[in-house]
C-alpha cells in the first residue's frame, strides 16, 4: 500500500501575511474553495495576531464564520499569545499552533518577547488548548538558521519540543523560517527528535530562499515525517524574518511526493486552478517548478496543435 503523506496547505497564513496588496475575506474564501475543490484536507486558515502588526489577518474572525466545510476539513489558526488563543477559541477555532522562535532575538522581533518569555506563553497557550479540548501545535521557528543569531545547536530544538510536548502541544512543527536548512541538517534535527517522539507528532514547514525546500522536506520524509506544510504556488514569508522567502510550492510537493509513490489525496491536475486564484488575490505571478513546466508543456502543445492544423 502507498505511503500517506498529509499536506498541510499554509497559503492563506503564511502566504498572505506578508503580500503588500489587501486581501479581503471573499478573496480567501474563493481560494479556500478552489484549494478544496483539488482535495486540500488541511488548512491553516489564518491568524490570531495583532491587526497591526500584520494587517492581512485583521478578518481573522470573520473569516472563522466563512470556512466552507468545517466538519470535514482539518483547520487550523496560528496564536502568538493567549489574547490570540482566546480569540481563536472565541471563533470556534478547533486547532491553534504557536509560533516559538528557537533565539532570543527572533522571539523578540516577532511577538515582542525573550526566548524564556516566549516558551512560558507558548507552554500556557497548549495548557490552556490541551484543557478546553482543542488541538495544541507549537511551530519551533528558525530551528535551523536564525537571520540574527546563526546557526541553531539541535539541543535547541529538542528542548524546546520538550518543553512544547511537556505542556500538552500534540503536534511539534520544526519550521525553516528563512529557508537556510540543507538536508543533511534536516536528517539530523529530524533523526534527533524521532530518537525521542514518534514521527506522526512532527511535521516539517519549509521555505524555499535558497530552492532546498523540496530536498529538505525528502529529507525530513526519509526521517519518517509524513506531514508537511505547503503554500499554494509558492506564497510565503514571515514579515518579521529578513530573508525569508516563500513556503515549499503545494504542487512541486504533492508531485514530489506522488511521483515517489506516496498518496497525498490531492489532485494535482486541480491545483492550478488554485494558483490562478492566488495570483488574483495577489496581483503576482505565482506558482512553482511544476507548474512552469506544465505550463511549458501546454504551450508546446499548442504550438503543435496549431501546426497540425
Ligand atoms: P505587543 O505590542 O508586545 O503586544 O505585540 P501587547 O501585549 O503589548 O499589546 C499591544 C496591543 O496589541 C494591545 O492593544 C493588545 O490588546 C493587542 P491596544 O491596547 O494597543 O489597543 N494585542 C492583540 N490584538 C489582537 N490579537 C492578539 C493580540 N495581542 C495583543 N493576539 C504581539 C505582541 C504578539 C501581539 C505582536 O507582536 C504580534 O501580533 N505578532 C505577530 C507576529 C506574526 O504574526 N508573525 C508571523 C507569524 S509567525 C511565522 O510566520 C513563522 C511560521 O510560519 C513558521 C516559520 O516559518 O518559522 C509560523
Ligand atoms: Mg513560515
Amino acid at each position: 500500500m502507498a505511503e500517506r503523506v498529509t499536506i498541510n496547505e499554509v497559503g492563506l497564513r503564511d502566504g498572505l501575511q506578508n503580500q503588500p496588496r489587501h486581501v479581503d475575506t471573499d478573496h480567501k474564501v474563493q481560494l479556500l474553495n478552489a484549494l478544496l475543490a483539488a482535495g486540500i484536507r488541511h488548512v491553516e486558515a489564518t491568524s490570531f495576531v495583532s491587526p497591526k502588526a500584520v494587517p492581512q489577518m485583521a478578518d481573522a474572525a470573520d473569516l472563522m464564520t466563512r470556512l466552507p466545510d468545517r466538519s470535514h476539513i482539518d483547520y487550523s489558526v496560528l496564536v502568538p499569545n493567549v489574547k490570540g488563543y482566546e480569540r481563536a477559541k472565541e471563533a470556534g477555532a478547533h486547532s491553534v499552533a504557536v509560533a516559538l522562535s528557537c533565539t532570543e532575538t527572533m522571539n523578540r522581533r516577532n511577538i515582542n518577547m525573550g526566548l524564556a518569555q516566549a516558551e512560558a506563553v507558548c507552554a500556557e497557550v497548549m495548557r490552556l488548548a490541551a484543557a478546553d479540548g482543542l488541538i495544541g501545535r507549537a511551530y519551533l521557528s528558525v530551528a535551523f538558521f536564525c537571520p540574527f543569531e546563526g546557526q541553531i545547536a539541535r539541543e535547541v530544538v529538542t528542548w524546546l519540543a520538550a518543553a512544547m510536548f511537556d505542556a500538552g502541544a500534540r503536534e511539534v512543527i520544526v519550521a525553516d523560517t528563512i529557508g537556510s536548512a540543507d538536508p543533511m541538517h534536516v536528517r539530523d534535527v529530524f533523526d534527533d527528535l524521532t530518537r525521542r517522539y514518534d514521527a506522526n507528532l512532527l511535521s516539517g514547514h519549509f521555505h524555499d530562499t535558497k530552492g532546498l525546500a523540496l530536498a529538505n522536506s525528502y529529507a525530513a520524509f526519509s526521517a519518517g515525517i509524513r506531514k508537511f506544510d505547503s503554500s499554494i504556488g509558492g506564497l510565503g514569508g514571515c514579515p518579521f524574518a529578513p530573508g525569508a522567502a516563500g513556503n515549499a510550492a503545494t504542487e512541486d510537493l504533492v508531485n514530489m511526493f506522488e511521483s515517489a509513490g506516496c498518496a497525498t489525496g490531492i489532485d494535482l491536475e486541480k491545483l492550478p486552478a488554485a494558483v490562478a486564484v492566488a495570483e488574483q488575490c495577489t496581483g503576482k505571478a505565482l506558482g512553482g517548478r511544476w507548474l512552469n513546466w506544465r505550463r511549458t508543456q501546454q504551450a508546446k502543445q499548442a504550438v503543435r496543435a496549431v501546426g497540425s492544423n
